[in-house]
């Protein structure tokens, strides 16, 4: 089986690309590198010593995705490229809107040209309204809150249309919680090309002096110390979600959506505390405003996933901090180094 993995380059496709190489698959990914890293391809074929394509240019070529799967045989997708950052969405939505819809239609469209059936979608926990009670299930009510979000429910939307239009399709929708944490071999992690929007890179980053400190936004939520609360995974439990969704869709057909998280809800000094202790390093912090659009708590239910995937995180947050630490402290700066 030959995977092509859409902006293959990035933080969870690098870490689903080992997966997918140390199951027996092979792969070609496809990268504009506009924020990621061809060093961190390079790091994967060090790591698991096997061979792969790499194409560099945009998901949203249309032509290009037809010719790559046509000369690498492909039989599935994994299509993670796509904008991510949440505030830069607000500020600049036409771009993430032409972006994130235009490649998923592009997926889409390769796909019907080329007859390869199997698609593996990077859907987001932040489809869901905030109205909704916890757990998450994967038929909790849907709404976004901005266009990031819409994207990802609109991607879903078009997916779940042209997979009805395609009986053949056979397309997972994987509802990503909060990824943490990075390969144990520390060789490749999350690499924000800018100030770090997220808590652990956030965290890191101060553990590694590259911060002074660590605001903790809102310590007045309906939570059991104040802080938000969301649900934590390893992105190498993520990765292997991917292997299990890959192996779903080749026995199915249709559009189903699974959410991919612990079940279990952290606060933020939760994780700063767990990071204190695994790690032995101290996290200065200091209680700062809410930021806008955050939720009280925010955590999955994983159960469809166990059932129908045969999938369920192994990892616990211990391994959550030392991985992040472990990648952050042998790579201060990331891939630029
Ligand atoms: N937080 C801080 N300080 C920081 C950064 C974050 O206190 O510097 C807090 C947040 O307020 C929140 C928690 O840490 O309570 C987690 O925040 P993240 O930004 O790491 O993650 P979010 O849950 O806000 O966002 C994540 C993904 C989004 C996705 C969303 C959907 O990053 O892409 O989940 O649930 F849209």
């Amino acid at each position: 089986m030959s995977i092509l993995l859409t902006g293959g380059a990035g933080y969870i496709a690098t870490h689903t690309l080992i997966s997918l190489l140390e199951n027996g698959y092979e792969a070609v990914t496809l990268d504009d590198y506009d924020n990621s890293s061809p060093e961190a391809l390079r790091r994967v074929r060090q790591l698991t010593g096997k061979e792969f394509a790499v194409i560099e240019g945009d998901a949203q070529d249309r032509e290009l995705l037809v010719r790559t799967i046509l000369d690498y045989n492909v039989d599935g997708i994994i299509h993670f490229a796509g904008h991510k950052a949440v505030g830069e969405s607000v500020a600049k939505p036409l771009k993430y809107y032409r972006n994130n819809l235009t490649s998923t239609i592009a997926v889409l469209e390769a796909m019907q040209q080329t007859g390869v059936r199997d698609l593996i979608f990077s859907s987001s926990a932040a489809v869901y309204a905030g109205d909704n009670q916890m757990p998450l299930t994967e038929s909790s009510r849907r709404e976004c809150i901005n266009p990031y979000g819409w994207t990802k429910y609109m991607s879903e939307q078009i997916i779940r249309d042209a997979a009805k239009a395609n009986p053949e399709f056979s397309c997972v929708l994987l509802r990503y919680f909060n990824p943490v944490g990075a390969h144990p071999s520390g060789m490749i992690g999350e690499d924000p090309s800018d100030v770090p929007n997220n808590l652990m890179p956030y965290i890191c980053q101060t553990a590694v002096g590259l911060r002074e400190r660590l605001t903790v936004f809102g310590s007045d939520y309906r939570t059991h110390d104040g802080t938000g609360v969301r649900d934590y995974l390893h992105v190498c439990d993520l990765a292997d979600g991917h292997v299990k969704a890959l192996e779903y869709a080749a026995s199915h057909s249709g559009c189903e959506a699974f959410n991919l998280g612990t079940g279990t809800g952290y606060s933020v000094l939760d994780m700063v505390k767990a990071f204190e202790k695994v790690n032995g390093v101290k996290i200065p912090y200091v209680i700062g405003p809410r930021r806008p659009g955050d939720l009280d708590e925010c955590y999955a239910d994983p159960s469809k996933a166990e059932k129908l995937l045969g999938w369920k995180a192994k990892r616990g947050i211990e391994e959550m901090v030392r991985d992040g630490w472990n990648w952050q402290k042998k790579n201060p700066r990331g891939y630029r180094e």
